[in-house]
């Protein structure tokens, strides 16, 4: 335990916060630091493993006992928060019914995203399209497969995508996870079964009586002025849940272990480590496996990021080990949403020594061809800021603009590979976590440098701080029709800062020339593309500038 004193003012502060009326104006520039959380006191929460090929989800209100004293009320698929982890075999076609029974307590429509899926469409849990009316049911069909080939093994998760209501929706419970298996991973070497543990850190508010409060009110009570503050922004708890467990150990035994770690906190963003174990070595992002596995000292994960990393209890019987969330090694000069310090779980090593050796890890996938052969000079500009919305108040923006379903703002051809530019642009100290649904992406750079060891194999979503400029690639394969964009902070989200793609047809896209006068450049060798040639850019490479790029995107026909 460490100061008390801290630990009470975090309380007051965040107490403040409930009241709403001050939360928009806080925005960016205020979070608490409340590093003490122990002593661990509750078992990790295992939820329900389902694997079947016809899955049934039911999102309904219960009560699980969070910490001691008053039981808490959720919004809970089949009873449990996270919901039941599902896990399916690499191209393993599975269909999931959810059925919507939170009518009684006000919910409106639901709508259930697979984040990280390679969907259809209309299986991909849009915000205000193919919804699920209270007391209605839906069933999602997804492949598991993409581009022809089984999808990668990877930690996906699910959760509630309700425009306006997806912050409050996925507070109050409505998110499980779902591990695709790549039936090759016990050759490789990597630990599997009871060694093989899913784990999802999602910080809440609890109030004294151990209720969730969700610290926003409902849309309509924000103020019609665009005055310039920014919208509803820093949902932040005073509590870390791990597997919506409060305080929580987990008992291992002295061998190798992975940990496929999902953080889907509405904001925050922690830096992971162990710092009395040493580095860790991370296998994983949120799309699948690394080409190499890389030594890390800290993970920073930011809303819906994920991690795959072995850790080695082999030569540690008898010791607990806490698992940390700390400050950044190499502070960043510009200011941007730190990390959430904070103590996060215990691992309680046994002292009967492991009977088997650990396997070596060996070779891990390649990355698929097209993720070396992007185009280095972007086809495409978005800038993440704000600005007004229809109404006249303050919204979270996309080049300029709040959500609007009706607009669509790019049309890639299908099989086609793409390279974007994503550009922070807000005037305020907060950094964006971008999600673009559909696909797999490579990070190209990084503010005109190579991408470095949190940009490293398959993403989909982005950390970009304030000022940064990212270019990122995708191929566009499988499914045409109508997808999401937008940031995973998710009153981000909710409050304007999402937009739409669609898949067209080849011969029908939007992509008329690039960029006029944006290019990126590659030192030749990056670390994506051991061996692999790139292709030569289509204009001679300038360097980018360091500053935000503004694109005038309306005068690209
Ligand atoms: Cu996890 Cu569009 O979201
Ligand atoms: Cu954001």
């Amino acid at each position: 335990m460490r100061s008390k004193l801290s630990r009470r003012a975090f309380l007051t502060q965040a107490g403040a916060l409930t009241g709403g009326a001050m939360a928009w104006r806080l925005a960016g520039g205020w979070l608490p630091t409340a590093r003490a959380m122990g002593p661990f006191l509750n078992p990790l929460r295992i939820p329900t493993v389902l694997t079947g090929d016809h899955i049934t989800l039911t999102a309904a209100e219960t009560t699980m006992q969070v910490r001691p004293g008053a039981p808490t009320a959720v919004w809970a698929f089949n009873g449990e928060f996270p919901g039941p982890t599902i896990r399916r075999p690499a191209g393993a076609r599975t269909q999931v019914t959810v059925h919507h029974q939170l009518a009684a307590i006000g919910a409106e429509s639901l709508t259930i995203h697979l984040h990280g899926g390679h969907t259809a469409s209309q299986f991909d849990g849009q915000p205000e399209r193919f919804v699920i009316e209270p007391g209605a049911s839906y069933t999602y069909d997804y492949e598991l497969m993409e581009d022809g080939e089984p999808e990668r093994g990877a930690l996906q998760w699910y959760h509630d995508h309700s425009h306006f209501r997806t912050g409050r929706n996925v507070w109050m419970g409505l998110a499980g996870m779902f591990v695709i298996d790549d039936p090759d991973d016990e050759a490789r070497g990597l630990p599997i079964g009871d060694h093989d543990i899913p784990l999802m850190i999602a910080d809440r508010l609890l109030d004294r009586s151990n209720q969730l409060r969700y610290p926003f009110p409902a849309d309509e009570d924000r103020p019609p002025v665009g005055d310039g503050s920014p919208p509803f922004a820093d949902a932040i708890g005073n509590v870390v849940l791990v597997n919506g467990t409060e305080r929580p150990y987990l008992d291992v035994a002295p061998g190798r272990y992975r940990f496929r770690i999902l953080n889907a906190s509405n904001f925050r963003p922690y830096n992971l480590a162990i710092p009395d174990l040493g580095p860790v070595i991370q296998v994983g992002t949120e799309s699948g496996l690394l080409p190499l596995a890389t030594t890390r000292d800290a993970v920073l994960l930011g809303p819906a990021e994920r991690a795959e990393v072995v850790v080695d209890f082999s030569h540690r019987a008898g010791d607990r080990l806490v698992m940390q969330s700390v400050a950044l090694d190499s502070p960043r000069t510009i200011p941007a949403t730190p990390p959430f310090e904070v103590d996060v779980m215990e691992f309680r090593v046994d002292t009967t020594p492991s009977p088997v050796p650990a396997a070596a890890l060996g070779p891990l996938p390649a990355l698929p061809a097209w993720a070396s052969q992007a185009p280095l000079v972007p086809d495409r500009v978005f800038t993440f800021g704000l600005g007004i919305d229809p109404q006249g108040r303050s919204a979270w923006t996309i080049n300029g603009r709040a959500f609007d379903h009706h607009r669509i703002d790019a049309r890639p051809e299908i099989d086609s590979v793409e390279t974007w530019m994503l550009v922070n642009d807000t005037p305020t100290s907060t950094s964006h976590y971008i999600h673009i649904h559909g696909g797999d992406w490579v990070v190209l750079s990084r503010n005109g440098e190579p991408p470095g060891h949190g940009d490293l194999g398959l993403k989909e979503t982005f950390r970009v701080d304030p000022g940064e400029v990212l270019v990122v690639a995708s191929k566009f394969t499988d499914h045409l029709g109508v997808f999401m964009i937008h940031c995973h902070m998710l009153e981000h989200e909710d409050h304007g800062m999402m937009t739409t793609y669609e898949v067209v047809e080849q011969g029908r896209g939007d992509l008329l020339n690039p960029v006029p006068g944006v290019t990126s450049s590659l030192p030749p060798s990056s670390p994506h593309d051991a061996g692999a040639q790139r292709l030569a850019p289509a204009t001679k490479a300038t360097p980018l500038p360091s500053a935000p790029v503004y694109c005038d995107l309306t005068a690209r026909g």
